[in-house]
């Protein structure tokens, strides 16, 4: 079969798996999730009507943000991804865009959101204290900022060395390869993806501090810190937390 002679091409992240992302994100319970961040909410220090969801990818969370009296907006880098937001997101506006660079206007958000671990796809401090920047910028004053990040324990237990694969259709199937350089602190997950007869390879590489360091990371942005909440829970995340749900407050002026 053409499919086993044809050698693998590699593409970035997101474009070859966009097409099947929700497929392989099937476990996932968006509906839960966006129930849990309606929850953290409650620490806005004001109403949330504007939520922006930065890294939206292919737009299953986002789709439960939109409702009374609350508009969404859906950004991410992945072009193929925003087009698959696109056909279940008839009315929320999408952009490609860089979280490191938003289109947004100042103040045009009461929310900003980067979940599933989106934010590990920044690699240096300055990454990060330039986002969280660029996020602060995009606040209203009270505004909430709500990401949540995978934790070494995490990555150096579950993800050390997994692999899973599955098929996607009748012709097309993937198999994913994750192992964690733990002196490096860094996640890779490989992805080889089949789509009609052609053979794509994605290699995502995730930086994973601990929850210690990401405190002091917030300690020097202008972000205040409000809790970090374990595993989609209202208990503190302590350090075995698989996820860590971060809620950070953009300080009302004086
Ligand atoms: C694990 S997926 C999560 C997508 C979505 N939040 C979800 O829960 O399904 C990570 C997403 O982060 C996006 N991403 C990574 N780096 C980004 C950046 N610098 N700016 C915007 N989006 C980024 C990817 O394109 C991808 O859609």
């Amino acid at each position: 079969m053409e499919t086993h002679r044809s050698s693998p091409v590699e593409v970035t992240p997101y474009s070859a798996l966009a097409l099947y992302y929700d497929q392989v994100m099937e476990h996932v319970n968006y509906h839960q999730w966006a129930n849990y961040v309606k929850i953290l909410f409650r620490y806005s220090n004001r109403s949330v009507r504007r939520v922006g969801d930065l890294a939206c990818g292919t737009g299953s969370l986002l789709r439960f943000m939109k409702g009374f009296k609350r508009q969404a907006f859906g950004f991410d880098l992945s072009l193929p991804m925003l087009k698959q937001a696109q056909k279940k997101l008839l009315k929320v506006p999408l952009t490609c865009a860089d979280f490191l660079n938003l289109p947004l206007k100042p103040l045009s958000l009461d929310a900003a959101l980067v979940l599933y671990d989106s934010i590990n796809y920044l690699h240096t401090e300055t990454e990060i204290l330039q986002f969280f920047s660029e996020v602060h910028l995009s606040l209203r004053s009270g505004g909430i900022f709500i990401f949540d990040i995978v934790t070494p324990y995490l990555c150096s237990t579950v993800f050390k060395h997994y692999e899973e694969q599955g098929m996607l259709d009748e012709n097309n199937r993937y198999e994913r390869k994750s192992f964690f350089i733990e002196e490096k602190q860094i996640q890779v997950n490989q992805f080889k993806i089949w789509i009609n007869g052609r053979i794509y390879e994605e290699e995502h590489r995730q930086k994973i501090w601990d929850i210690d360091h990401w405190q002091e990371l917030i300690k020097n942005s202008p972000f205040k810190l409000v809790k970090i909440f374990s595993n989609f829970t209202l208990k503190p995340a302590h350090e075995k937390s698989e996820r860590a749900h971060f809620v950070l407050i953009k300080k009302s002026r004086k």
